[in-house]
Formats: structure tokens, C-alpha cells, sequence
């Protein structure tokens, strides 16, 4: 929502004292103003505002499509009074935000019909700004609570990853060992045992695969570069898609981005080898002051996005989570037939850029 929509737009501001009380205009057909309460006008002579912008003869519509050249929400509300005036529509709702006292502040605005003589409708704007402050403190204290789930989770995941490699990949590696050695003496059992052999290197890979996407150990030692362009190569010969990858040559974030862009790439390319039928996806990382950006896109066979949003599994909801947390943005395009793009966009305060300390890169 635009916060140019502000409440000089269609009421006096700024506004104080009685700024919780309704302030009600009764418009006729045309939308001049008919009538109004006392908050309306208390308001602009309290707050020096034009009373003659707002008062009692002035077109609202006029009022509204003026601000509607630069306003969203103002062409927005145009529109919602106007469908309540010709029957279109049986009420219109519409919140938005401006800054009072150099404050944020919310308001509602709700039109309805209401007959009487020349009269047509009622505007009403109503102070949410308590109610909103307060769902936006709870939806903060979910996200802290998100976010320090995740970061638990991710701790797990690592204690995890470091046992399969360290632990069982060092007993598996031994035991690969002792049958090599075995080989040498085994006459007529060479054979079968090289198969064994075989298998334990299968089940090493497959551990070591689990543990890597467990946990992108690359990431701490290597940076976002290196581990991106790794995942992606492995990822796209294990099932046979080209991943185009371009990553900037001294990509340094903090880790926690770091690891939530990893986590949204490895998700998306699952997706991708899962449900999109691709030949070919490419990855983009962009990082420029103060903002970073990862597209993934592929040229499968694309969605719906109303029936994905129906079916949603766990991918999408994750990810739009983690993304979030860090009080980024997830936006997923996809039309059928013409693929899909997952977008995510970081902003960062100055001082995280090139939090990430960043070893030389193995590939370069
Ligand atoms: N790249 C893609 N190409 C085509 N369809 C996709 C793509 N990514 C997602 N979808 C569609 O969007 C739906 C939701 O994806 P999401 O990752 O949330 O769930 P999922 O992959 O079905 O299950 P989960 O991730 O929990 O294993 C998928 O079921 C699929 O229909
Ligand atoms: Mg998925």
C-alpha cells in the first residue's frame, strides 16, 4: 500500500488528540459533500489543515482523482467510492498507512450506501493504527521465533552432517580399506568381493551426498560462490539439466543469507527435477549495495500459480519463511508452458556486506 496516500489527501492532517474517534462525510450522487461530523472538521481546524479542501460543498472525487495521480491507494479508494455510488458494489473497504506527527499511522476507510434525501453514501475514516502496531508485533515475535527455529534446525542439521562425514564416512572408508586388502589374498572370492567393494563406494557417495546437502560445508570455508557453483554442477549432471550459473567473482554476504540463499536454491532446483520437465535452468546472483538478489529460472513446463498455492507443500511455505526471517522477499512466477522463476531479494545494511569471511576460491 502507498503511504503517499496520505490523510491530507481526503482529510485534514496531521492528526492528534481526537485521532482515535471516526470522522464521518456524507457524500450525495455525485460525490460533493453533504454533510459531516464534528471529528472531520474538529480535525482541520486542530491541525491548521485547508478546512475548504475537505469541508461541506467540495467534490470527494475531485478531492481523491487529484491525488490519484501520484497515489495508488487514492485512485485506489476513487475507484471503491465511485462502485458504492453507481451500485456496483455494496460497500468498499480500504486500509492504508500515512505518517502523523511524523509517525506512522493507519487508518481504514470504509464507504457504504446510505439514502437519505440527496444522500448516497457515508465515508468514514477510523484510527487502526493501535491495532495494527500490535499485529505487527506479533507478527515480528513470529518471525523471531521462526527464525531462531531455523537456526536451531540448521545447528542440528550440522552436528548431523559433521557425524555422517566424520564418524560413519571415516568407518566406511576403513572398511572399504580392509576389503581392498582382502582382495589381494581371496583366490577364488575376488570376484564377489570386489562387488562388495563396489557397493560400500555406492554407500560413501550416498553419505557423502547426505551430508553435504544436510549441510553446505563449502559455504563457511568457500563462500557463496564456490558453493553455489558447485551444488549446481552436481546437482545438474545427477539429473542431466543444464544450469547456466552466474555468480559475481567476489561474492561475500553474511553467512545467514549465505545459507538461506542455499537453501532457496537447493529447494528450487529440487522443484525443478521434481515437477518442471526441464532442459535447462539458470541461476543469477546479484549483489549490490545495499540489496541481493538470486533468480533461479527454468524453461519447464511451468503452473498454475493458483493451483500451486492450493497444493503448496513444504517447499514453498519454507522458503518464503526463511526468506522472510531475514526480512527479505520471495516471488515466484510461473506461467504454464513458459517455466518458472523463484525470486529473492535481500536488503542489507551497509556494514553486513562482506560479513562473510571468504577463503580462496578451489575453482578459480
Ligand atoms: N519449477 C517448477 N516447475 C513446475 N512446477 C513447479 C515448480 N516448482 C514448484 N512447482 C509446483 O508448485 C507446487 C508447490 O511446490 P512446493 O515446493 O511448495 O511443494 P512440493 O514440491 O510439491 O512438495 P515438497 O517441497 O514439500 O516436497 C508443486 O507441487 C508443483 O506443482
Ligand atoms: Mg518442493
Amino acid at each position: 500500500m502507498s503511504a503517499t496516500f496520505s490523510h491530507s489527501t481526503v482529510v485534514p492532517s496531521p492528526i492528534s488528540g481526537s485521532a482515535g474517534s471516526s470522522r464521518i462525510a456524507l457524500i450525495d450522487r455525485q460525490g460533493t459533500i453533504v454533510a459531516v461530523n464534528r471529528n472531520w472538521s474538529d480535525l482541520a481546524n486542530q491541525t491548521h489543515a485547508t478546512l475548504s479542501d475537505v469541508a461541506v460543498g467540495v467534490n470527494y472525487l475531485s478531492v481523491c482523482r487529484r491525488a490519484s495521480v501520484s497515489c495508488d491507494d487514492a485512485r485506489e479508494a476513487l475507484d471503491g467510492i465511485q462502485s458504492v455510488l453507481t451500485g456496483r458494489s455494496r460497500s468498499f473497504v480500504l486500509d492504508y498507512s500515512a505518517e502523523v506527527d511524523r509517525r506512522p499511522a493507519y487508518f481504514r476507510m470504509v464507504v457504504t450506501p446510505f439514502c437519505h434525501g440527496s444522500i448516497e453514501a457515508a465515508i468514514v475514516h477510523i484510527d487502526i493504527t493501535k491495532i495494527q502496531l500490535s499485529r505487527k508485533k506479533s507478527h515480528q515475535r513470529a518471525r523471531d521465533y521462526a527464525r531462531r527455529l531455523i537456526s536451531v534446525q540448521e545447528q542440528e542439521r550440522e552436528r548431523i552432517a559433521r557425524e555422517i562425514h566424520d564418524d560413519l564416512g571415516n568407518r566406511i572408508a576403513l572398511l572399504s580399506f580392509s576389503v581392498h586388502s582382502l582382495m589381494s589374498r581371496s583366490g577364488n572370492y575376488g570376484h564377489e568381493l570386489s562387488e562388495v567393494r563396489d557397493r560400500i563406494e555406492d554407500l560413501s557417495h550416498a553419505m557423502r551426498h547426505l551430508s553435504h546437502s544436510l549441510h553446505p560445508h563449502l559455504l563457511r570455508h568457500f563462500g557463496i560462490r564456490t558453493t553455489l557453483k558447485v551444488f549446481c554442477e552436481e546437482y545438474g549432471k545427477a539429473c542431466s539439466i543444464h544450469i547456466d550459473v552466474k555468480v559475481p567473482d567476489a561474492a561475500q554476504l553474511p553467512e545467514e543469507t549465505s545459507l538461506c540463499l542455499f537453501r532457496v536454491l537447493q529447494e528450487s532446483l529440487h522443484n525443478i527435477a521434481k515437477h518442471s520437465a526441464a532442459t535447462s535452468a539458470s541461476v543469477v546472483l546479484e549483489i549490490e549495495p545495499g540489496l541481493t538478489r538470486l533468480v533461479i529460472s527454468d524453461n519447464g513446463r511451468g503452473f498454475v500459480q493458483e493451483m500451486a498455492r492450493q497444493k503448496e507443500g513444504l517447499g514453498f511455505t519454507s522458503m518464503r519463511e526463511r526468506v522472510l526471517c531475514i526480512g527479505g522477499q520471495l516471488k515466484i512466477h510461473s506461467t504454464p508452458g513458459t517455466g518458472t522463476q523463484v525470486r529473492v531479494t535481500i536488503p542489507m545494511a551497509p556494514k553486513e556486506v562482506g560479513a562473510e569471511s571468504v577463503e580462496p576460491d578451489p575453482l578459480r
